[in-house]
């Protein structure tokens, strides 16, 4: 039978990027959520099987064997769910054999948090089956040192949002703090396809401000008055300014030479077909756009972003951080 635990991914709906000088943002967990499977089988290795990424593989005392895929991609995406998977034995005190297959209806490679919700789904799942009690901020401890074998040095927005669910703000001295948003908010997302570095579009930002800062300062002052005026729009379940603040936004991350033109397709077909609003979301330079839409605009904002070239789909924030789905 074996446990199962999911997680969500997430979208950053403000202050991208300005984030990184101090200023907050807003992160939004979504209804697409990576799901973990685990059992404990005979033996002492690690079997780990990703059914949306078609790989799998084994760890043998260190060692990786594939067995289905590009064995360097296989170790690439396995070795944080490695990290994980170790982390709880050693809370468990005593070496087993597990299996955990991994299936996520998180876009991969998108800036959805994708990496960090299969990690906090495997840490949970795997905790569950062998009977070794975490709290979140444990699971969230695990899946953030997981998060640094992949990308270095994260914010730790993905692992917070995967663990704790719902709407966070996130600025780097405060670190996290949950918002009470009661309010829907109906978003499409529209995934370009392009693959993009994280890296080098945080790179590009730092040459730019370097290069313009009469210029990026007032820039980012901007983008964090945004954020402080959508929290309170958020509070007054505000759709319409809401979608106002998102133009603003990408109109401030297009300043600093983030957008590209498969997201400004995107983002102008879903504004021409009545969204209230739109932009890119994560690091862009390809990758995700958002549009925010009301319920009966929905179905026309996808069409449109399908059109223009995008894969979208409807994404709906949810409360739900890390959890079990079967013991
Ligand atoms: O697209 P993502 O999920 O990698 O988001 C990057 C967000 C940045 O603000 C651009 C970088 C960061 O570390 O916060």
């Amino acid at each position: 039978m074996g446990v199962i635990a999911s997680a969500p991914g997430k979208v950053i709906l403000f202050g991208e990027h300005f984030v990184v000088y101090g200023e907050p943002a807003i992160v939004l967990a979504i209804d697409k959520r990576a799901y973990a499977k685990v059992e404990e089988s005979d033996g002492k290795d690690l079997h780990i099987h990703s059914t949306n990424l078609d790989l799998a593989g084994s760890f043998k005392n260190g060692a990786f064997k594939i067995e289905q895929g590009d064995a360097k991609e296989a170790r690439i995406k396995f070795e944080p769910v490695k990290h994980v998977v170790e982390k709880v034995l050693e809370k468990h005190g005593e070496n087993t054999g597990l299996t955990v297959e991994i299936n996520s209806t998180v876009p991969v490679g998108a800036g959805l948090g994708s990496s960090a919700a299969v990690a906090a789904a495997v840490t949970l799942a795997v905790a569950e089956a062998l009977d070794v009690k975490l709290s979140k901020e444990d699971i969230f401890r695990i899946t953030y040192e997981a998060e640094k074998t992949v990308h270095g040095t994260p914010s730790g927005v993905d692992p917070a949002i995967a663990t704790f669910g719902g709407t966070l703000l996130f600025q780097m001295d405060t670190g996290f703090k949950p918002l009470d948003v009661r309010m829907e908010i109906p978003l499409v997302v529209g995934d370009t396809g392009v693959e993009r570095s994280t890296k080098a579009l945080v790179e590009k930002v730092r040459n730019t401000a370097e290069k313009y800062p009469q210029i990026v300062d007032p820039i980012r002052r901007a983008a964090r008055e945004i954020v402080l005026r959508a929290i309170d729009a958020l509070k007054k379940n505000d759709l319409e300014t809401l979608g106002e603040l998102m133009n603003m936004n990408h109109a401030l991350l297009y300043g600093v030479g983030v957008s590209d033109e498969s997201l400004e397709w995107l983002i102008n077909a879903a504004r021409k077909a009545g969204a209230l609003g739109s932009k890119l979301t994560g690091a862009g330079g390809g990758g995700c756009m958002i549009a925010l839409a009301k319920d009966e605009r929905l179905e026309q904002v996808m069409e449109a972003i399908q059109r223009a070239g995008g894969r979208p789909f409807v994404a709906r924030k949810t409360d739900e951080g890390v959890r079990i789905e079967r013991t």
